[in-house]
């Protein structure tokens, strides 16, 4: 097993959206907006908060506009200079990552999270990383990855982040079965993915945050396939907790399911009661549309 810091993280933005259709015919759900911000943005700003150097993206075909995100617009930045836009010109220069931090492979095929993951074994090498899946986007005074890094000095191993769900939601995700209580976390003892209702081993869910060794890799080489008949991530951790230690940590801030149409929305309202510079506009037309509600 690897110890040391967590410099890599991986981002898995192949998915089609289809959710989202029709805006994600021609843009990726990872680009949509949040206030101003894409979603994508959210989730690398929480990996450079918990001290994450390099972002791997694991992209498929018509998402190329996340790889121009991360790059220079000469021609916006030039008209920008000529017009004197200091405040535009530094919100760009803020979220340009350092030149080289940045990697994208393609995951050719929607074969599952699992399959995703493996995709970038090469870039990520012989060591721990981060796993942000972009569609839970969070709110909370500590980032939920910065909490995991603090828990994984302590602990070692596989980290996973997980909340508590309404019991009857349990079949939508990865659950975990806890065992004895470690600092902000406990130990996993299994897992399994979307449970048949009523058969979840407790209401911890995985909420989208892990830090992994690399020896996951090779257990999603063999390329199983799970529950939805996809190389499901989960069953490939649940098989390397035969050889290392799991430990949850129990996150405790706002998560935003912006895959979701609810959580999308909800997303926006909440960030945008959080600025200063629109919260006023925003809460009084809020009020104003709740109060005239049938
Ligand atoms: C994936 C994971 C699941 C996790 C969920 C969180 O499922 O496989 O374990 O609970 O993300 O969003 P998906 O949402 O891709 O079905």
């Amino acid at each position: 097993m690897t110890a040391g810091k967590v410099k890599k993280a991986v981002f898995p933005v192949a998915g089609l959206g289809t959710r989202f259709l029709p805006a994600t015919k021609a843009v990726p759900k990872e680009m949509m907006t949040v206030v101003d911000k894409p979603v994508i943005q959210y989730v690398v700003e929480e990996a450079i908060e918990a001290g994450i150097e390099h972002f791997v993206f694991v992209t498929g075909r018509n998402k190329g506009v996340i790889e121009d995100y991360f790059d220079i617009q000469y021609e916006l930045e030039a008209t920008l200079k000529a017009r004197n836009k200091k405040t535009e010109l530094n919100v760009l220069s803020s979220i340009l990552p350092k030149a080289g931090s940045t990697s994208f492979t393609r995951q050719q095929e929607p074969l599952g999270l699992g399959h995703a993951v493996w995709c970038a074994r090469d870039i990520v090498g012989h060591e721990p990383f981060a796993l942000l899946l972009p569609d839970m986007i969070m709110k909370s005074e500590v980032s939920c990855l910065k909490g995991m890094v603090d828990l994984y000095e302590v602990s070692g191993g596989n980290v996973i982040a997980v909340e508590e769900c309404a019991p009857e939601l349990a079949h939508r995700y990865g659950i975990v079965a806890p065992g004895e209580k470690i600092g902000e976390g406990f130990r996993i003892t299994g897992m399994v993915e979307k449970p048949p209702q009523g058969t979840q081993p407790s209401n911890f869910f995985i909420n989208g945050r892990y830090i992994l060794q690399p020896e996951i890799f090779e257990i999603l080489s063999t390329q199983e396939s799970g529950a939805g008949n996809e190389i499901q991530l989960t069953d490939g951790m649940l098989k390397l907790l035969k050889q290392q230690n799991f430990t949850a940590y129990h996150y405790r801030g706002e998560t935003y399911d912006t895959g979701a149409k609810d959580g999308f929305i909800m997303a926006n309202v909440a960030f945008a009661l959080d600025r200063p510079d629109i919260r006023g506009l925003v809460e009084a037309d809020l009020k104003a549309l709740i109060s005239a509600l049938k």
